[in-house]
């Protein structure tokens, strides 16, 4: 426990720790004990100030560092029930955007386990030709099982390649996913480039009842307030430009 707790003269019990500030907002007692409390009404209040300290304390110790290390995912996840098709509705993008919108991602799981998934969105090539890119990928498995590599490259030469973490944070599996890739941790152990996709099985969006939940995992990975909303307009369904012979450079 890195938290500093300090009891000022008036009563006033701080808790500072820049990254635990907001949650700590929880004690504010006020400070105008003027000496004239009778013995009752300060030991109630002392006590009440001990259950928030304690309160408080239990909340640091639930807060997130932001440790790449520490990031907590789906527990027994089921790649089987995870198979399928998912929108992404929201995105966290990392250096060098790639994907825009219409992206789509269908996962299939084989006979013999492996995940593999396709995947469409809206790129921007050269930034000149907006096309609906159709991106393969291959997973490896890890020990954990909501935690894996992901090796993915594009139908034509001139998509991205790459091999990324893949990581499933939570997921319902019938309405809402949430996805996350550290590429680069920093020497402190943060994440210094990100991404995320906020995965529905509806183009339309989240379902309300899951907005919560979504919030909640997009704080526990510290990317609160990163997201942009990725719209669904047909694109890749109404584009020919699939196929569009650009290898030729
Ligand atoms: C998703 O992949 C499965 C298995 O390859 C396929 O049967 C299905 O048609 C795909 N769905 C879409 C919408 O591409």
């Amino acid at each position: 426990m890195k938290g500093r707790l300090a009891v000022g003269r008036t009563g006033e019990v701080q808790v500072s720790r820049s990254h635990y500030a907001t949650q700590a907002n929880c004690i504010k007692p006020s400070g105008k004990t003027r000496g004239s409390l009778q013995s009752a009404r300060s030991f109630l209040v002392t006590r009440m100030l001990l259950y928030a300290v304690a309160l408080c304390l239990l909340a640091l110790s639930w807060a997130n560092d932001c440790q790449v290390a520490n990031i907590q995912v789906m527990q027994n996840f089921d790649k089987t029930q995870y198979a399928g098709v998912w929108y992404a509705v929201g995105k966290k993008d990392p250096e060098g955007l790639f994907l825009l919108d219409n992206i789509m991602a269908n996962f299939t799981v084989a006979e013999n386990g492996h995940m593999t998934a396709n995947a469409m969105g809206r790129v921007k090539i050269f930034n000149q030709w907006d096309l609906c890119a159709n991106m393969f990928a291959t997973f490896t498995e890890t020990p954990e099982p909501a935690k894996f590599r992901m090796k993915y490259w594009g139908a034509a030469s001139y998509l991205q390649t790459g091999n990324d973490e893949h990581w499933v944070i939570d997921t319902d599996y019938y309405n809402y996913a949430i996805q996350y890739s550290c590429r680069l941790t920093d020497a402190d152990g943060t994440c210094a480039d990100s991404y995320s996709f906020i995965f529905s099985r509806y183009p339309g969006g989240l379902r309300p009842e899951d907005q919560n939940v979504v919030t909640r995992k997009k704080d526990e990975i510290c990317l609160l307030g990163k997201y942009r909303r990725v719209a669904h307009t047909g694109f890749c369904q109404n584009s020919e430009s699939l196929n569009l012979p650009l290898d030729q450079q």
